[in-house]
């Protein structure tokens, strides 16, 4: 029996006939580009979710770059991310302009953390990026505190959080905007590519409407450059079915969360997620901590168990950005939970007996 990182394929079990339906509807009426699925999808995911504003956008990666852009970040700006997070989120500062300023994460939660944020901090900084990594909304007060004092904006990346809280505040309502993403492993994903902005400012939502859309909100009416980052209809349409079951499909995340810390309690070798007080998390992944990480990995892969790392190499010691200046050694917490963690297969529809199983198999390489 193999065990799936995420199990896609389930979770279209459960909506293939409503998706059918929306697409046999869809081609009937071939409104292909935006139209209706959009609108309402939108609207949905506002009245779901509890953020005011959310723009369908082609990608988590061109939401994030939209909001930056949309909250005038550009050339000659610094914007804050953390060292330890998925590479779109500083391929978007890049994207927009601005020069990426990494910093540490902390050792419990693996979240942007907000002592290193302070000192990174200069005249040029311009927006920190909390990523709400692996499903739990980053320690945002004390961020907005150092960067209210400042005019700093606070753009979240919230790829990873759809449906999480913090103190009951929904990710993405905190900063200025917020850029996610409905990869379709995501816990609101799409079959294909697929991502919003997220805001609770009017004038910023209209902005990136427009930017979306060739800079136009009615047809060859270009107010602004702009560029074509539409939401697809079809993707509309799928994201829709999944809206209704997130908070049911979450729920049954956090029930496996808890199953996997109960299961793991007596194996101290294991260091399992911490959730920050105050959050609700939705357990985009579970990544435990483990000595021999690479080896321990090998022999859940070999057993069937689609355990991976999210992610291998911090930021700074990529390819792509080690012209950043940065060596190894700058960000010691990310580089040593870069050697440790292990995400564990987690999904809604995933049963206790496939839990039960990696764990057994997780406890045999460790042994
Ligand atoms: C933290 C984070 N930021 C940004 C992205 C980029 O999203 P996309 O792949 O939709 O461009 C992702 C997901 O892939 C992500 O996990």
């Amino acid at each position: 029996m193999s065990i799936p990182l995420v199990d896609l394929a389930a979770q279209h079990a459960e909506i293939a006939e409503e998706v059918s339906a929306g697409l046999a509807a869809l081609f009937e009426a071939s409104d292909f580009i935006g139209g209706k699925a959009v609108e309402e999808f939108e609207r949905d995911y506002c009245e779901t979710l509890g953020v005011p504003h959310c723009i369908g956008v082609a990608n988590g990666t061109d939401a994030l770059e939209l909001a930056l852009r949309a909250a005038d970040v550009g050339p000659g700006d610094e914007v804050i991310v953390p060292a330890n997070t998925f590479v779109a989120t500083v391929g978007a500062v890049r994207r927009a302009g601005a020069k990426p300023v990494l910093a540490d994460v902390d050792d419990e939660c693996l979240l942007l953390d907000p002592d290193p944020v302070l000192a990174a901090i200069t005249p040029r900084t311009k927006a920190i990026v909390p990523v709400h990594l692996y499903g739990q909304v980053a320690p945002i007060e004390e961020l907005s505190a150092s960067a209210a004092a400042t005019g700093i904006a606070i753009i979240e990346d919230a790829a990873q959080a759809q449906g999480a809280t913090r103190h009951g505040r929904p990710a993405g309502s905190f900063g200025v905007a917020a850029g996610t993403s409905f990869y379709p492993g995501k816990n609101l994903g799409a079959y294909g590519d697929a991502g919003a902005v997220l805001t609770v400012d009017a004038n910023l939502a209209r902005r990136v409407r427009l930017m979306r859309d060739h800079g136009s909100e009615r047809k060859y009416d270009h107010e602004i450059v702009g560029w074509n980052s539409r939401l697809d209809t079809l993707q509309a349409i799928v994201l829709q079915a999944k809206l209704r079951r997130l908070a049911r499909w979450n729920a049954a995340r956090q029930v496996a969360a808890a199953r996997y810390d109960s299961l793991l309690a007596e194996t101290p070798q294991v260091r399992v997620p911490v959730t920050m007080p105050g959050n609700v998390h939705v357990w985009h992944l579970y990544v435990v901590r483990v000595p021999e990480r690479d080896r321990v990995l090998a022999a859940l892969q070999a057993a069937g168990i689609g355990a991976s790392i999210h992610y291998p190499t911090p930021i700074h010691l990529t390819g792509a950005y080690r012209s950043l200046g940065y060596g190894p050694g700058s960000f010691p917490v990310a580089e040593a939970a870069a050697e440790e963690i292990l995400s564990l297969p987690l999904y809604p529809h995933i049963t206790a007996v496939q839990q039960e199983r990696v764990v057994a198999e997780l406890k045999e390489a460790l042994r």
